[in-house]
């Protein structure tokens, strides 16, 4: 089936809401859907340079997911000592070594329905959920998560700990969008539909959210979301954790700050020697 028609019969089906779940060819579609997804054939989103973002929202890719939950029944599955319980139609990805993959020992697991390029490395504990695309040569490091849906682009690093919102839970309409040779530090937290532009850097513990306004202390503006587009993160930003006082109220006397992520500056050759990585690990 060609992408639109997918499109089409998945809409339905999700359109159908319980009945969904007597209907073979339900079960059919969303099984398309899936490998159309771990194949890289269609994506949550995808660039689209006519948008004012970049990025056009595929929508009906998630409801095609959340249709995969509601005809999933629980199942069992076992993996040496440990026993898993879970929807079946979501099990753990099986990858070989002609995928090219390096999944390394040791707690990691990459849901059915997610893309990994060839050249990506998975350290150790890391989860990659369903419907996310992760591109060529990038590294996703322990305790690293890349949720549902989420588009990560090519050599990015998310470094130790780093963590990549969903679009499942809480209900997010956009997926959070990393473009290529980004740099996510240790500890980092981008969600809500926020879109990174490439090789920005996000200095070790900055989050990003839809409420968290950005100060671009290089050209003097303060980005934030509006109720129709993300918060979008300039090419080559080199974003630190910081933090903004709080000028009313309560907040003044009592001599609160709150947390502000903050541009420093754009990426030059020194960013680029601190973040050099190791191409012997890839
Ligand atoms: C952002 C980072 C790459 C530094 O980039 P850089 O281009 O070398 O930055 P600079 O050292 O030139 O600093 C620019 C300004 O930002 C400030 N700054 C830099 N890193 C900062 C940080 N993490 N938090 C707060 N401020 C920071 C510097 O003090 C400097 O401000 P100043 O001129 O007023 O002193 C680095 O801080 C970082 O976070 N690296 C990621 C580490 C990491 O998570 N590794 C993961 C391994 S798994």
């Amino acid at each position: 089936m060609n992408p639109t028609d997918l499109q089409k019969t998945i809409e339905r089906h999700f359109a159908a809401g319980a009945d969904a779940a007597a209907d073979p060819a339900a079960m059919e579609s969303f099984l398309e859907l899936r490998s159309a997804l771990e194949s890289g054939e269609v994506r949550a989103a995808e660039p689209d340079a006519a948008l004012p973002t970049g990025w056009r929202v595929n929508a009906w890719v998630k409801q095609g997911i959340l249709l995969g939950f509601r005809l999933g029944t629980l199942e069992q599955r076992a993996a040496g000592a440990l026993s898993f319980v879970d929807k079946h139609t979501f099990p753990a990805r099986m990858l070989s070594a002609d995928d090219g993959i390096r999944l390394v020992i040791g707690g990691s697991a990459v849901r059915a329905g997610a893309y990994l390029a060839r050249g990506v490395v998975c350290a150790p504990p890391m989860y990659i959920n369903t419907g996310a695309y992760v591109d060529e040569g990038t590294m996703v490091d322990s305790h690293a998560l890349v949720g549902s849906c989420a588009q990560i682009g090519k050599r990015v690093h998310l470094s130790a700990a780093a963590q990549i919102g969903g679009v499942l839970e809480p209900v997010n309409a956009s997926p959070v969008v990393i473009e290529d040779d980004v740099l996510v530090g240790g500890n980092c937290g981008v969600y809500e539909g926020t879109i990174v532009r490439k090789g920005a850097v996000l200095a070790a513990g900055t989050i990003l959210t839809r409420g968290t306004p950005v100060f671009d202390l290089v050209k003097g503006d303060v980005l934030r979301s509006l109720a129709d587009k993300p918060l979008i993160i300039p090419e080559g930003a080199v974003v630190v954790p910081g933090a903004r006082s709080v000028n009313k109220g309560k907040g003044q006397e009592w001599g609160l700050s709150l947390y502000a992520a903050v541009i420093v500056k754009y990426r030059d050759d020194k960013t680029d020697l601190s973040t050099t990585l190791e191409d012997l690990l890839r």
